[in-house]
Formats: structure tokens, C-alpha cells, sequence
């Protein structure tokens, strides 16, 4: 049986904490699930990760369309969630409800993640859950404004942290199921956490939240470079280039 957001959401009050990870691939994918993970975001970090772009903003719609259906065809279990890509959403609600549209008639996500808490967003956002799309907030550290923000920690003041607080209210009071928060204080996060009546899910927020994701990549050690905040599980890395290095000394000693 498959997880649902009525499901997660419960487990918030239950106080059963939410194992997240993201996921580009179908092999992975398979192999997360299994594993027992709850929910599943087909991140616009594949990028990054499986694309090989400096940061979130080239993917498009399309890419997240096509690895959203791979990581589909891996998963039985987790309850799966995909980013909408940078600019398929903000320009306006139009384009964000036809953006969601392609996510819903193209993959079997049950869930999209939109950035940010700004007052036309959460206009967006209202508008989308009315239409009966399920959205998860993404607040904090939003990485599709990096050139505006950087990745540094976010809601370090006084005055930004009471701006995070108050867009996560406001985005629950859209509609939003869950709330993402990515890189702030484990303080903020955890005010935050016993605000709201929906599971946040954090990254680099501490361990107070109500679930925690990591980018599959950076916790398999495949990726070149992991935030700080992000534990290594695994040196796939490593493993996979001696047993590359076997395979080709091998083929050379005939
Ligand atoms: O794209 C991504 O990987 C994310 C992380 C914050 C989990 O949104």
C-alpha cells in the first residue's frame, strides 16, 4: 500500500517522524523504496546531481516530466512528490495550474513542491489547492533564488526569521499538506514545527522537524560536493571507481 498525505499527516500528531529523500532515476528509485522510505521528491536538484548544471535553474518542465515518470515506474510504496522547475510557475497562476496540469496527466506524482511564501505565491498556491492539487511549501533557503540569496543560512535576524514565520503561516493557510525548510535555525524550524498543523519536513533545519530529506546523492557519496549539513551514509564514489578500475585492468589482462 502506497503512503498518502492523509497518511503523513497524521503521522505528525502520532509524532512518527517522515523519512524523505529525493530520487532522479528509476534504479535508485527502486531501491529507496524498498528500503522503507516514506516520501519521494523527484527534486529540481537532479540538475545538479543528474544533470550536471551548476545549480536548479536550466532544468525544465519537460526534464522534470521525464524523470519523474523513471522514478514512477520504481515506486510501489512512497508517497511520490516532484518540483515544479524555475519559471514554470511564477510568471502566473495560469502557468502554474498549466505546469501542475502536464505533472499530473504525465507522471504518477501525488504531490508538487513549489518555492517560496511571498504574498503572490501563496495566491498561486491557494488557487492550485482549490483546483484539488496537492502542494508542499518550500521555505527558507529556496534555491531557485540563489542569485538573489546564495546558499547561505536563511532567517539568521530577527526580522527574517519573523519573515519565514510568517510565510509559513501563510502558506498553511493556503492549503499547503507539508512545508519544506531548508537551511534554517534548528530554532526556527522547531517554533515552526509546533506552529503547524502539517508535517514540516526539513534539510539542514535541525531535528525537530517533523521529517527529514536529504539528496539521495549527497548521502551515497556520489555527489562532488555535500552541504555541510548533509551526512554521507555510503562512498558510492569510491566503490564505483575501484570496481570500474577492476573491470578495465581485467579487459587489459585479457
Ligand atoms: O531539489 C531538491 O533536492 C530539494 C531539496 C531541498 C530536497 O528541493
Amino acid at each position: 500500500m502506497s503512503v498518502t498525505i492523509a497518511q503523513i499527516q497524521k503521522w505528525k500528531h502520532l509524532k512518527k517522524p517522515i523519512v524523505a529523500l529525493t530520487a532522479t532515476d528509476y534504479a535508485i528509485a527502486k531501491l529507496l523504496d524498498k528500503a522503507g522510505v516514506d516520501m519521494i521528491l523527484v527534486g529540481d536538484s537532479l540538475a545538479m546531481v543528474a544533470l550536471g548544471y551548476k545549480n536548479t535553474l536550466p532544468v525544465t518542465l519537460d526534464d522534470m516530466i521525464r524523470h519523474t515518470q523513471a522514478v514512477g515506474r520504481g515506486v510501489d510504496h512512497a508517497l511520490l512528490i516532484v518540483d515544479l522547475p524555475f519559471l514554470s510557475y511564477q510568471v502566473s497562476t495560469e502557468e502554474a495550474m498549466r505546469s501542475a496540469g502536464r505533472i499530473f496527466k504525465e507522471t504518477d506524482a501525488k504531490g508538487i513542491k513549489l518555492e517560496g511564501g511571498y504574498p503572490e505565491m501563496v495566491e498561486t498556491i491557494r488557487r492550485l489547492v482549490q483546483v484539488g492539487i496537492p502542494v508542499m511549501g518550500h521555505v527558507g533557503l529556496t534555491p531557485q533564488s540563489v542569485h538573489r540569496i546564495g546558499y547561505r543560512v536563511q532567517g539568521v535576524t530577527p526580522d527574517t526569521a519573523e519573515e519565514i514565520l510568517h510565510q509559513s503561516k501563510a502558506l498553511v493557510e493556503a492549503g499547503v499538506f507539508s512545508l519544506l525548510l531548508e537551511n534554517i535555525p534548528a530554532e526556527l524550524a522547531a517554533k515552526i514545527t509546533d506552529l503547524v498543523p502539517i508535517p514540516t519536513i526539513g534539510i539542514g533545519a535541525g531535528k525537530d522537524c517533523d521529517g527529514q530529506i536529504l539528496v539521495t546523492h549527497d548521502v551515497l557519496g556520489l555527489s562532488d560536493w555535500q552541504p555541510p549539513f548533509a551526512r554521507k551514509y555510503a562512498d558510492l564514489q569510491g566503490t564505483i571507481t575501484d570496481a570500474v578500475k577492476q573491470y578495465c585492468q581485467d579487459v587489459r589482462n585479457g
